[in-house]
């Protein structure tokens, strides 16, 4: 969800490079085409849907209908999110309601439908979602986005424990700055501030989060469910935490 393009892109296409058959969601259809004609010309069958994970009703469709299209679901990756930049004391209903949908109320929709269609069909699944340091941490004018995002990581416990008893593991992999297409244009607007380089000396790339939500989704992780695994190149173990430059 959310594969056509940053994240959610290099984890459909190192999925598919793992030996899984990607179907890539995304709300703009041509992302998700494109994406899906990249991983078929790398000779691994895939699919595109479009839909709208915000929208209970697209979600469950899109579910059964990736269902349908990948002759049987074992894994699902939740990517889609984003935050406004305002302070607290100014932030506006609007927005707040907008950082929840847009980060938070899709993983009940999205978890929710995967693990339905997964008891269903008594299989056991891997569902992986991507929260941010911002729900760990202090996440200064963008406090919408960052308590949205430390709701996911309490979403993310809870359907652990839930659906365990499924066979269903839930994970949350917890970026930090990351250079996608969509930040290189915010910092270059100047809508968003330029973080400062990581421990590691160079800004995390889509494939560094690709990499960890492989890990979980994997067999490699068949009794690691419940768990968050931060993929910041040490930038949040610095002391004093500085977000910009
Ligand atoms: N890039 C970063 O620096 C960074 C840092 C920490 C966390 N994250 C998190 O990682 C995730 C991905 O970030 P990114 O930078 O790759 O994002 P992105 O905006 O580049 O990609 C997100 C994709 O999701 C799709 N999408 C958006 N809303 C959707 C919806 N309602 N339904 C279906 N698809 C939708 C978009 O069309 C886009 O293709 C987000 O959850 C973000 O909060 C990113």
């Amino acid at each position: 969800m959310g594969g056509g393009q940053g994240i959610g892109r290099a984890t459909a296409l190192l999925l598919a490079a793992a030996g899984a058959r990607p179907v890539v969601l995304d709300a703009e259809r041509e992302r998700a085409e494109a994406v899906a004609a990249e991983i078929e010309a790398l000779g691994t069958k895939s699919a595109a849907l479009c839909a709208d994970v915000t929208s209970p009703n697209e979600v469950e469709s899109a579910v059964a209908a990736a269902e349908q299209a990948s002759g049987g679901l074992d894994i699902v990756v939740n990517i889609v999110g984003g935050a406004s930049w305002a302070p607290l004391l100014s932030v506006d209903e609007e927005t707040w309601e907008r950082d929840f949908a847009v980060n938070l109320k899709h993983h009940l929709y999205v978890g929710r439908s995967a693990a339905r269609n997964w008891i269903d069909h008594d299989r056991p699944g891997s569902l992986c979602v991507v929260a941010s340091v911002s729900g760990l941490f202090s996440s200064a004018r963008h406090g919408a986005y960052g308590a949205a995002k430390a709701g996911v990581l309490s979403f993310v416990r809870t359907a652990s424990e839930e659906w365990w008893p499924h066979g269903i593991r839930v994970n949350a992999v917890v970026p930090g700055a990351v250079r996608t297409p969509r930040m290189e244009s915010e910092w270059a607007a100047g809508t968003t501030p330029q973080p400062a380089e990581d421990l590691l000396g160079r800004m995390a790339l889509p494939d560094d989060v690709a990499g960890a939500i492989t890990f979980f989704v994997s067999d490699l992780a068949a009794k690691v469910t419940g768990q968050a695994l931060v993929v910041d190149g040490g930038w949040t173990t610095r002391f004093p935490y500085q977000l910009t430059t």
